[in-house]
């Protein structure tokens, strides 16, 4: 019989790229997913396959991480090898507006998730969707795992609680617990509301005559940006080990927003001075300035290479926006060779 995976998140991005290499791994996979009023399965729809056609292996449940319950039912009815918790209220600047429901659903809910596995006696390998968030107002120009923590967001101190609480099921219990933390990565499955998916899709929109501007707000913070399915790979990675550990997943590579910005434009051939306009309700009451990982553990142990750099995940991004907004990217982007 195949490995079974459980995923918490299955409906994000990085859900649905991991349930598609898990699928083709030849893993059972299950998803968590919650009720909605209208469909919030976009990602995973061409991976979706009627429940009642044999031998179907996607198979998704209604459930909740705030519904222990539901998440303590799961556990026992799948028996899963393998627990992917990457269920979050994930935007940092909405951390803000909604502390308590950010708090709730990542330390709350994976506390919620592990206390499930460990009441079941099944003993899957377990891995958490830690960030890079968590290591807020830096003083170090680079990060690894021995790097301290300190979150600048409500959303960044609730992933180093669930860390910790990680930590104290793998130490307490001997659960295979692993934490990922992992810096930004994006793909154009990325939300909107996120900054590089916001420009990709807000160029490919004025180009296409949509929309007649673009609103952002801090233009001068640094970030490692890599490409989402690699990151997704680096996650199976790590509960494939002899021991569960913690590692840090980045390019080790930085640029500003006004980069990916400057980058965007230019690919579209449009001058951002033109269509670019500030809007502070974009600002965050305390701002990360600068992520640049060191996955060297990463790179030795597991060993995952990053290889989408900056330029080219700026460009397929692009180019799947310019698709979806109606344009032929090939007609409307520069060149490779003239942009390279
Ligand atoms: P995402 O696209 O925002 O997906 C979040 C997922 O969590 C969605 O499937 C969402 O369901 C689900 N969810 C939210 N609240 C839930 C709840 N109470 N119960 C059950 N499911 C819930 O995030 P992502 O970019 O794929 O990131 C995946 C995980 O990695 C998150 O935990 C995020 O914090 C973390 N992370 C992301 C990055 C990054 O750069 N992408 C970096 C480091 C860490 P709906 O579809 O119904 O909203
Ligand atoms: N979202 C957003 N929208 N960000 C903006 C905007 C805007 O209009 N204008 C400027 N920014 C700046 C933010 O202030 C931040 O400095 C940077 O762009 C990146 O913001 P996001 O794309 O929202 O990502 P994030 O770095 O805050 O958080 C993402 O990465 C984390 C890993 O470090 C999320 O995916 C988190 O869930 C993840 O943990």
């Amino acid at each position: 019989m195949g490995r079974v995976a459980l995923i918490t998140g299955i409906t994000g991005q990085d859900g649905s790229y991991l349930a598609e290499q898990l699928l083709a791994r030849g893993y059972d996979v299950h998803g968590l997913i919650r009720r909605s009023s209208s469909f919030n399965t976009g990602r995973i729809e061409h991976l979706y396959v009627d429940p009642h056609v044999e031998g179907v292996r996607l198979k998704l449940h209604y459930g909740d991480l705030l519904d222990s319950s539901s998440l303590r039912r799961l556990i026992e009815e799948i028996r899963p090898d393998e627990v992917y918790n990457l269920a979050a209220q994930s935007h940092v600047r909405v951390s803000f507006d909604m502390p308590e429901y950010t708090a709730d659903t990542i330390v709350v809910g994976t506390t919620a998730l592990l206390e499930a596995i460990h009441q079941s006696g099944v003993k899957p390998r377990f891995y958490q969707a830690g960030s890079s968030e968590m290591y807020g107002a830096v003083l170090e120009s680079t990060q690894d795992e021995t790097t301290p923590f300190r979150p600048q967001s409500p959303y960044a101190a609730a992933k180093v609680g669930a860390h910790a609480m990680v930590r104290v099921y793998r130490e307490a219990y001997g659960l295979f617990a692993v934490n990922g933390v992992l810096f930004n990565h994006e793909s154009p499955r990325r939300s909107p509301t996120f900054v590089t998916r916001k420009i990709t899709r807000g160029v490919a929109r004025i180009l296409a005559g949509l929309e007649p501007a673009l609103f952002l707000g801090n233009l001068d913070a640094q970030r490692d940006w890599g490409y989402a399915p690699e990151y997704t790979d680096a996650m199976w990675r790590m509960l494939q080990q002899d021991e569960p550990d913690d590692y840090v997943v980045a390019t080790g590579e930085t640029h500003h927003v006004y980069e990916f910005l400057h980058e965007a434009f230019a690919l579209a051939g449009l001058d951002h001075d033109e269509y670019v306009k500030f809007d502070a309700a974009y600002l965050r009451p305390a701002e990360v300035d600068l992520l640049c990982g060191d996955a060297s553990k990463a790179r030795e142990r597991l060993g995952w290479e990053p290889t989408t750099r900056f330029h080219e995940l700026v460009r397929l991004m692009l180019e799947a926006d310019c698709r979806e907004a109606g344009l032929d990217p090939d007609t409307v982007l520069r060149p490779v060779e003239a942009s390279a």
